[in-house]
């Protein structure tokens, strides 16, 4: 049986915030959520999250809102060490066999990938495993204190280390893993009789060490999976180590990204071949760029997909929306939820669309408002047109057909229709369906008033 255990009982107060430090986002995502998924991703038997301040905000943040969830909470008030936390985990762990291991992680340190912790339960060897870090400033950190032979002996905090002690570079991560049933014999035996009074989990090194238990360390891939957030400095550090993590990665797969340095992916990011992001751009929930994609500088884009070969122009924003193969966003294009671009369509500058289906080669190429449209292909939207779908109290729908071309500066009162090939003539306030292949108009006839003047200033 594989149990992890993840601490999220301190309180973070160098964050200088309200909310639980684990609720701090690395990338739009909780810390405490990066930390689950790549738990999850071990196949644990179970998981423990051991709260403390504000145990109700975290547990409320990761229950569903029918109170389910894979996570058991066990609360650690008032708290009192490493070790007096994971002994609060200590009766929902479950046990089987002579494998039984338990993983503790930390709710603030995010980005241990699951490859690393792979690699940690295999060196433990039916023993104990330490994550451990050979660093250039130790200051802070437990270090690892080895004999002779260079087997582990013990972990000594930094503050009940000796000068010889905190000359030594390689530190505790925190994370490690041990046998279930020997972890909660040692826990039983620790005590708080050090420089800080609290019971350390360090100390079941030396006590594994005196049963003749291996103790094993392995080390992360890269350095910024074991970098912890105490501050604002530290997330914003990691937010940047992680980015650029994300960065390399898309770069590798052959994406061009501008510059990698300004990018930024708060989820999750799929991308074909040759696809290009300028700089400034930041993608959020999950997003697919087909082959040849190219995005402008400065776009946001949220839960979207966009077909091959399409182009999207500076400070376009794409949310909830699908665009087919070889459309053309922007630049200062919005789509909103609901939005479906079909292929070689083109949303221009200032053009809004919600909840509406645009059909093959149809055009909106400045300042319009689409919304709870339904418009075929090669239809030809104006500058300035409005489909006026709220009366104040319901949404009312608009039907384009196929080769209508709707005047420049049109208003469009749903529910109504333009049929096939119908045009609007400019300035026109559709109020019933606009007959397919005929010229639809409604407008004051122009008249010229003869002999007017313009008035003058009074002397
Ligand atoms: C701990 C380790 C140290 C290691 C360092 C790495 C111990 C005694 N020391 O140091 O060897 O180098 O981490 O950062 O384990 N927590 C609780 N309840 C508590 C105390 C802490 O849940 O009563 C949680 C914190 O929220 C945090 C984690 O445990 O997520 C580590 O606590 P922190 O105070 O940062 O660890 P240190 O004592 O500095
Ligand atoms: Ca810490």
């Amino acid at each position: 049986m594989l149990n992890i255990v993840i601490l999220a009982a301190g309180l973070g107060k160098r964050m200088q915030s309200d909310l639980p430090k684990v609720l701090h986002c690395i990338a739009g995502k909780p810390m405490l959520a990066h930390v689950l998924d790549n738990a999850r991703q071990l196949r644990p038997d179970r998981i423990v999250v051991v709260t403390g301040h504000g145990a109700e905000r975290v547990r409320a943040a990761f229950e569903g809102e029918s109170g389910q969830s894979d996570i058991v909470f066990a609360l650690q008030s008032p708290q009192r060490g490493t070790g007096h936390a994971v002994q609060q985990a200590l009766p929902h762990l479950l046990e089987g066999g002579a494998d039984d291991a338990t993983l503790v992680l930390y709710g603030d340190v995010p980005l241990v990938q699951p490859d690393t912790l792979r690699r940690l339960l295999a060196a433990r060897d039916a023993g104990l495993a330490l994550l451990t870090e050979t660093v250039a400033d130790p200051a802070g950190y437990g270090r690892i204190v080895r004999n002779g032979a260079g087997e582990v002996i013990r972990i000594v905090e930094h503050k009940d280390a000796s000068d010889a002690e905190r000359a030594i570079g390689e530190v505790n991560t925190g994370i490690l893993a041990a046998p279930t049933a020997s972890l909660r014999d040692w826990l039983g035996r620790i005590t708080n009789d050090n420089a800080q009074g609290e019971y350390y989990l360090t100390d079941v090194v030396a006590l594994a060490v005196a049963d003749a238990v291996p103790v094993r360390a392995a080390q992360p891939a890269a350095p910024w999976e074991t970098l912890g957030v105490n501050s604002r400095v530290q997330q914003a550090g990691l937010e940047r180590a992680w980015q650029g993590e994300q960065a390399r990665r898309l770069l590798e797969a052959g994406v061009t990204l501008a510059d990698p340095a300004r990018f930024d992916l708060r989820g999750e990011l799929v991308c074909g071949r040759d696809v290009f992001i300028d700089v400034g751009c930041v993608f959020e929930g999950r997003v697919e760029l087909a082959d040849g994609v190219h995005v402008g500088p400065h776009c946001v884009l949220r839960d979207a997909s966009v077909g091959a070969g399409t182009r999207i122009d500076a400070y376009t924003h794409v949310d909830g929306a699908r665009v087919a193969d070889e459309a053309r966003l922007g630049p200062y294009a919005r789509l909103r939820p609901g939005a479906d671009i079909g292929p070689q369509a083109h949303i221009g500058n200032f053009v809004e669309v919600k909840q509406s289906v645009l059909g093959a080669g149809s055009k909106a190429n400045h300042l319009a408002y689409i919304g709870d449209a339904t418009i075929g292909a090669r239809v030809n939207v104006g500058a300035g047109t409005i489909t006026c779908n709220y009366d104040g109290v319901n949404k009312h729908r608009t039907i384009i057909e196929d080769d209508a071309f709707i005047g420049s500066d049109s208003q469009l009162v749903a529910p109504v229709t333009v049929g096939k090939g119908a045009t609007l003539a400019a300035g026109t306030t559709l109020t019933r369906d606009a007959p397919a292949g005929r010229l639809t108009l409604s407008r004051v006839a122009q008249t010229t008033v003869e002999g007017w003047q313009r008035p003058r200033k009074k002397p």
